[in-house]
């Protein structure tokens, strides 16, 4: 929704005001309408209460005329307040016909508006009824009064009403901008801040110690992706600093020997063995590179396609086969414990349980047995390579996965070593739905990574025991 906060709240406001005040004003309206008509009303049974005993008291037709005399008296030169006595015998009517032009003549006790012609309002009256006394006939004795003050109050009060609601409108509504424009500083403040971040300076954060409740949590979020940046942005200017390093030794090796073998003439043998060399270094740079672009794309999402459905301990039969000549060294035995069919790409596979095998056959000590464990653990396949070994630091554990991180720098640098096996299982399992794991426990060391091939992924069944454990040993 775009437009500005505050005009919005500002209507609001004014909206708010307006459905409160026209309750009001109706309830209030009905109210005073009730009381003013009830007023009317007591007005004109008091008149009765003084009329009616003496019109009942009295029938000759010459007091009458004395009577009638008084009504003309009481009725006041404005007419608010008029008189009519309905009878068959024109010498005890009065007042004339009944202004609304109907017959009262059979009508019994009660309250009517009759209109009248020249007036705007119409007359409230009651009519009673006299009875016959002696020669006089029964009478219908109707007092008016007239609902023009009555109403008048009720228009005046209306007016006023409509009036106080219009005007708090417009000041509500003005006040209410006011207020939201004031109450929204600190998000104007917060925004200027935002706005004077230094570009270059990946270290600044939003101040929160000022702010409002409400905002602390939208400027801690803020400040969080910072942070985020911040180490991502890290992480970049490492990785650069990484590869740059890692590529400035071979090509260092390879300008040094060109520029040896220039410095002097050099027999064919010689520049064999040169070009030999500077294969084997390139062919390391091609490696790096290699390995850079593979995880740039596991970072980038790139799931593994081409999957086929496998026997996990047959697979890794055949990458701790292709290993063998390595273990012979060090007089290690590889055992391998479990299985399951899963869906998984092979290649990658081999590539990250190798990863795993070279570093365990590198650390083990000599002549222990390194285990490969195949568990089912549910929607996913855990694969793990443990080995006898020197401790790791638990500071060094949560690293070894980041790329060119080594525990030992100096040894895996002598080794060419690039620091990049561990993070590529790690991309290997991500590219499989999977995530990587290491532990130091009790002299043995183990690094594994787990698969998800959702659906497609099952336990053998029933599992075949004699495939629980397997060994390679030398
Ligand atoms: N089984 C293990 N026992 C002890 N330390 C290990 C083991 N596996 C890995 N490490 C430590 O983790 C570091 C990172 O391993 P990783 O495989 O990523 O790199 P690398 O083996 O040094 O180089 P590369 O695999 O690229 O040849 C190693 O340098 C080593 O310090
Ligand atoms: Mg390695």
């Amino acid at each position: 929704m775009k437009g500005s906060i505050a005009k919005r709240l500002g209507v609001m406001f004014a909206l708010a005001v307006v459905l409160i005040t026209s309750i009001s004003a109706v309830t209030l309206r009905c109210s005073l309408k009730r009381t003013l008509v009830g007023q009317m009303h007591n007005e004109l049974v008091l008149r009765h209460s003084v009329l009616d005993p003496v019109l009942s008291k009295y029938d000759s037709p010459e007091f009458w005329s004395v009577l009638l005399q008084k009504l003309d008296g009481l009725t006041p030169s404005d007419e608010r307040v008029r008189y009519w006595i309905v009878v068959d015998n024109p010498a005890y009517s009065y007042g004339g016909p009944m202004p609304d032009g109907r017959d009262w003549s059979e009508r019994s006790d009660g309250f009517d508006n009759i209109k009248i012609q020249g007036r705007d309002r119409p007359m409230v009256v009651l009519l009673k009824i006299i009875p016959a006394l002696g020669s006089r006939p029964e009478l219908r004795f109707i007092v008016g009064l007239d609902s023009t003050p009555f109403t008048e109050i009720l228009d005046n009060f209306t007016e006023t009403l409509i009036l106080i609601s219009a005007v708090g409108m417009v000041l509500v509504a003005l006040l209410g901008y006011w207020i939201a424009r004031f109450g929204l500083g600190p998000v104007r403040r917060l925004s200027r801040q935002a706005n004077s971040l230094p570009p270059g300076d990946s270290k600044q954060r939003l101040d929160t110690g000022e702010l409002p409740s409400e905002l602390q949590e939208l400027a801690v979020s803020f400040n969080g992706a910072l942070a985020r940046q911040e180490a991502a942005w890290c992480q970049l200017e490492g990785f650069n600093a990484n590869v740059a390093h890692e590529l400035r030794t071979p090509l260092t090796n390879l300008i040094g020997q060109t520029q040896v073998a220039l410095a002097h003439e050099r027999d064919t043998g010689e520049l064999q063995d040169l070009l030999q060399s500077n294969l084997e270094e390139l062919e390391r740079m091609g490696a790096i590179v290699n390995d850079m672009l593979f995880l740039a794309g596991a970072e980038r999402g790139q799931r593994a396609t081409e999957l086929s459905d496998v026997s996990l301990y047959e697979e890794a039969l055949k990458t701790v086969e292709y290993l063998e000549p390595s273990l012979i060294g060090k007089h290690l035995s590889v055992s391998i414990k479990g299985d399951m069919r899963v869906r998984i790409d092979r290649r990658l596979f081999h590539r990250s349980l190798a990863n795993l095998l070279q570093n365990a056959v590198r650390y083990a000590s000599p002549a222990s047995t390194i285990t490969v464990s195949l568990v089912d653990a549910g929607l996913q396949a855990v694969v793990s390579v443990s080995n006898a070994g020197e401790p790791i630091d638990s500071e060094h554990l949560q690293h070894l996965f980041e790329r060119f991180y080594r525990a030992d720098e100096a040894r895996a640098r002598s080794d060419a070593h690039h620091g990049l096996g561990l993070s590529i299982v790690r991309a290997v399992a991500s590219m499989h739905g999977g995530e990587v794991f290491a532990k130091s426990e009790d002299g043995v060391n183990t690094f594994g990574f787990s698969l998800t091939s959702e659906a497609a992924r099952r336990a053998i069944d029933p599992p075949e025991p004699t495939r629980a454990f397997a060994q390679v040993t030398h």
